[in-house]
């Protein structure tokens, strides 16, 4: 019987195709880049001929490595970042424009407009999200009205829109499904969260016709089969998807009302199971799915997400050309023995949770004659882990309680450094698992659920194990003067933009 799952991580700036063993063990991994498309300021777009040939390469790489044939292989789990939205015409596969990505602020001014027109309690009552450009019934109204090959495929009955996931489903499938699962369905603001279906106020708000959107689905379960994908037999199940958060809170077995989990990727997102329960915020955070087995009620969850994490890193080294690879920022910052006052709002994609300010624009203050290099590295570190406190200090006062032990995963909580910090400003223990590629744990384990490789989450959850934890090493007044001078970089940021 067939036992490994291929898991595929379609997120923001690469996409990585993953084989997880029966035993939840992460054999191998493959990640590919892809370039960013960056039309305007404040615009972001993906080619999704780009993402999709990312995908065929790393799954080429990862064969090659022959760990397993590929007919050992039960099930595909999909993952990916959320909110990127894309139109396709069905009878060509074809996408009729680059995808707009979950950082683009295009449609900033019509979710201003929405607002001043008293909209905003009907989106956040019925979808559990604010009014932002964030999420992708702005994108979708955008792609409908600016690209005629779209209006045509309307007007043709051939127009298929979707998040990541589905456009992944569509071209896995050889254009036989057309699917999404809730937790991606949650993102586009599009979906009622008590009915787990699309809300027609809300389609019709945002003008977003309800037949050219998937069909959601839970999680976990069959959503169709491979037919057609370069290396891999036909008749696969793609049997998981979650939209990567979710995957990743998952994948940190956070099954328990009140577990929590921090993924440091392009941004860093904090996400808490709230299970049956639809938390309304009061301080700017979102509710949202977790996830839904199969037969189960979903799990809800609260979110908060600072857009710009380890893209700050991408930037030093991209843009400012500051370090070669992006890992060479703990190093750096190491040269120095803290911010020296120097403070990076890194607002370069607007600021999410808990400011929602869309047109904010990034900020670097507190220079001096002896700020060095290594204070500009080091502000970035904090900055990663100062936006999650501002978030985390949000959640427990919707809470009214202390959270427990947060999970921290993603690529940059390999950063030592990092994770002290974030301790340290947090005031909380943090809590690293041994596999911090949590998302495409995630994916797999919901796909595996699936096809019955494993049976339930106490399965799981025996799969989970932590690698370290981080102690408070910080007296709480060196804290809060920390956070003051935080506290006033953001204020500057949010005055600049009004
Ligand atoms: O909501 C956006 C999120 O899904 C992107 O995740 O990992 O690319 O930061 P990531």
């Amino acid at each position: 019987m067939p036992d490994f799952i291929l898991a595929i991580d379609q997120g923001t700036t690469g996409s990585t195709v993953a084989l997880v063993d029966s035993q939840g063990q992460l054999c191998a991994s493959v990640n590919v880049e892809f370039a960013q498309v960056f039309p305007r300021p404040g615009w972001v777009e993906h080619q999704p001929e780009a993402i999709w040939a990312s995908i065929e390469k790393a799954l080429a790489k990862l064969l090659r490595k022959k760990l397993c044939k590929p007919s050992d292989i039960a099930a595909v789990g999909i993952t990916n970042q959320r909110e990127t939205s894309v139109l396709w015409d069905r009878r060509s596969g074809e996408a009729l424009h680059n995808a707009i990505v979950w950082q683009c602020r295009r449609t900033a001014d019509f979710c201003d407009e929405l607002r001043r027109a008293g909209h905003e309690t009907l989106v956040r009552k019925r979808s559990g999200l604010v009014l932002d450009p964030y999420f992708s019934a702005s994108k979708f109204r955008w792609l409908l009205r600016e690209v005629p090959a779209a209006r045509r495929a309307l007007k043709a009955g051939a127009l298929a829109a979707g998040t990541m996931d589905s456009f992944l489903l569509w071209r896995l499938t050889g254009g036989e499904e057309h699917a999404t699962d809730v937790s991606n369905a949650a993102r586009t603001s599009l979906m009622n969260l008590k009915t787990l279906d699309w809300d027609d106020d809300l389609t019709t708000l945002f003008e977003v016709p309800r037949d050219i959107l998937p069909e959601i689905r839970p999680s976990s379960g069959v959503f169709g089969y491979t037919r057609g994908v370069r290396g891999l037999p036909d008749g696969i199940p793609i049997a998981g998807i979650a939209g990567d958060q979710q995957a990743a809170l998952f994948g940190q077995a956070c099954f328990t009302a009140g577990d929590a989990k921090c993924t440091f990727g392009t941004g860093s997102f904090i996400v808490m199971n709230t299970g049956g329960a639809r938390i309304a915020s009061k301080s700017g955070l979102l509710t949202t799915v977790g996830w839904q087995l199969k037969n189960q009620d979903p799990v809800y969850a609260l979110e908060g997400g600072a857009f710009v994490c380890g893209a700050a890193v991408q930037w030093l080294r991209d843009g400012l050309g500051l370090v070669r690879q992006a890992s060479d920022i703990e190093a750096l910052a190491a040269t120095v023995p803290d911010h020296g006052g120097v403070e990076f709002v890194p607002a370069l994609t607007g600021l999410g949770a808990p400011h929602w300010a869309a047109d904010a624009r990034g900020l670097i203050t507190g220079l001096t004659r002896g700020s060095e290099r290594g204070h500009i590295a080091r502000a970035t570190l904090d900055a990663m882990a100062l936006q999650n406190v501002d978030i985390l200090k949000c959640m427990e006062a919707d809470l009214g309680k202390r959270m427990r032990p947060l999970r921290v995963d993603g690529g940059a909580a390999a950063n030592d450094l990092l994770m002290q910090t974030q301790a340290d400003y947090l005031g909380r223990k943090l809590v690293r698992p041994r596999i911090i590629e949590t998302t495409v744990a995630g994916a797999s384990y919901l796909a595996g659920l699936g096809v019955g490789l494993w049976r339930n989450t106490a399965e799981i959850k025996r799969i989970w194990q932590p690698e370290r934890e981080f102690a408070v090493g910080m007296t709480a007044p060196r804290r809060r003067k920390r956070l003051a001078s935080w506290q006033a970089a953001i204020d500057q940021t949010l005055l600049a933009d009004k």
